[in-house]
């Protein structure tokens, strides 16, 4: 599995552009649009495929690198604000005001961003280590 390390990487890598892309257009058309789309089944279907995708290349990718949640503190940090971002990417579509909706996209954006520099510094406290 080795040898496909930086192809595995490139999926997790586009899974999470993917992810977040998704996450930003689906808040964005709910809010101001009011779209039904946002909330149909394929474009649920295509989140839940592409975080799968994120999700397993992460696994794989830890196997090779052999750095753990719960045994390398980077990776522990990384898994629960991934808790975080799931939970206010629900509420960021699901939240029952704009305001509500508007402040949990907000909140998803910023523990994304976070994450990628964790990912990039392997450092729980990312950009402010
Ligand atoms: C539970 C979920 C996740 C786990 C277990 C995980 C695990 C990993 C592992 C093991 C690597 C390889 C590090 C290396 O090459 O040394 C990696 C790379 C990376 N991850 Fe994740 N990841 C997860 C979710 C995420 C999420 C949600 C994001 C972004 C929002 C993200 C962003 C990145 C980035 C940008 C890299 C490349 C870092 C670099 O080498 O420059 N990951 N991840």
């Amino acid at each position: 599995m080795e040898q496909y390390y930086l192809e595995i990487r490139a999926v997790h890598i586009g899974a999470i552009a993917l992810s977040g892309a998704l996450l930003l257009l689906r808040g964005v058309a709910h809010n101001l649009l009011n779209a039904s789309w946002v909330m149909a089944w394929p474009i649920r279907a295509l989140s839940y495929t592409v975080d799968t995708t994120l999700l397993t290349a992460a696994l794989i990718l830890m196997t090779i690198v052999k750095q753990y949640p719960f045994v390398d503190s980077w990776l522990t940090m990384k898994v629960m604000l991934v808790l975080v971002y799931i939970f206010l990417g629900y509420l960021a579509l699901r939240g029952r005001t704009g305001r509500t909706r508007w402040l949990n996209l907000g909140g998803a954006a910023l523990v994304y961003g976070f994450i990628i520099s964790i990912a990039r510094a392997h450092n729980p406290l990312g950009i402010f280590a």
